[in-house]
């Protein structure tokens, strides 16, 4: 009886909940131009004097599902730390947003990946519209129809985009009072100029609406505690920053073989940023159509970089960027920071 409940309730009540509205930028930019585009970017880095591959390559479907595993590691604090900072930090993080003028916003989740973030957050800033974005299409496409399920009344716009080079969102995304999501770090991965000009465009496009940004940044901290963050004992990073060389083969038709390459991640103090590598094991040469590259033993691929914030550098950034008021939140330990930015 039990069994027979279920066989029809659940497809009533599955269908009875929409399907997000998803607009995917990368599907339709996936004409022989974008294609090419993508192709000459990864040429050009591959074949640049000292070789780099954007982090964004990072991302296909078994890229993000790895990043997940990630987060969960013992050694990556910073997903949960911030957790515990919105946590802590709710009561004070709804009213600076209602402080800001900012009343069921439209919010839009950058980098949103499993949407797990925003959902944690959805009771503190109560959106009136839902606007994941992300660069791994397919995936977003999964977890926003999760969301809805969760959320069957609210108005979810999915957007499968590369926003790494600018952010410019489709007119489906409505133009009133927003806040912008950018937790995670993620902005990290930018250079810091690079962080500045993304930052001065979310705070510029006023447009006489209210509108702030919520921001989690990962902080300087002992070499130690960062380099284990990425470099696992699990090797888990190692495969996620491996699963790029399969994206590429996949992207460029090229013939890496994972196996013929190391991991490694080391804090750069100078530039304050951790810095990912994939070296080569030995003498190898890999071919692409059109080209090919030789990498003697030892040589590496610059895969990632993910600066480090203080608390001052960063506020200095966001004033900097055109934001007029800023505030922040920590943890005890001062890992992680979560800033409101309002402009
Ligand atoms: C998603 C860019 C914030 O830099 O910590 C995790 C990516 N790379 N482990 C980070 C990442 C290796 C992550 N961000």
């Amino acid at each position: 009886m039990k069994i027979n409940d279920l066989l029809f309730k659940l497809p009533s009540a599955a269908s009875s909940v929409p399907t997000p509205r998803f607009i995917n930028l990368r599907e339709s930019e996936s004409s022989e131009l974008q294609t090419g585009s993508i192709a000459s970017e990864l040429t050009q880095g591959l074949t640049a004097q000292s070789a780099a591959l954007s982090p964004k390559f990072f991302y296909n479907t078994l890229g993000s599902k790895l990043f997940e595993a990630i987060t969960v590691l013992d050694e990556y604090y910073p997903t949960r730390t911030e957790a515990g900072i919105f946590q802590a930090a709710s009561t004070q993080i709804a009213s600076a947003l209602a402080q800001t003028g900012l009343n069921d916003p439209c919010l839009i989740d950058l980098g949103a990946g499993n949407c797990a973030k925003a959902l944690a957050l959805m009771p503190v800033i109560t959106p009136r519209q839902y606007v994941p974005v992300d660069i791994s299409a397919d995936f977003l496409r999964d977890a926003a129809g999760q969301v809805q399920n969760s959320f069957p009344a609210l108005d979810i716009v999915g957007v499968g985009m590369d926003f790494s080079a600018g952010l410019r969102l489709p007119d489906e995304v409505q133009l009133h009072d927003r806040v912008y999501f950018y937790p995670g770090s993620s902005l990290g991965n930018f250079q810091p100029a690079q962080a500045l000009a993304f930052l001065r465009n979310i705070a510029d496009k006023a447009q006489g609406k209210a509108r702030g940004l919520l921001l989690g940044i990962d902080l300087v901290k002992d070499t130690a505690t960062l380099e284990a963050a990425y470099d696992d004992a699990l090797g888990v990073t190692a495969a996620f920053n491996k699963n790029l060389l399969r994206n590429v083969n996949e992207l460029l038709a090229a013939d890496f073989d994972v196996r013929q390459w190391k991991h490694v991640a080391v804090f750069n103090a100078e530039h304050s940023r951790i810095e990912m590598h994939l070296e080569a094991l030995s003498d190898l040469r890999v071919t692409w159509p059109g080209h090919s590259r030789h990498f003697v033993a030892g040589e590496r691929i610059h895969t990632e970089s993910s600066y480090k914030y203080t608390v001052e550098s960063m506020t200095d950034l966001l004033k900097q960027a055109g934001f007029s008021q800023v505030r922040h939140w920590t943890d005890p330990q001062q890992w992680f920071a979560v800033f409101w930015a309002a402009a």
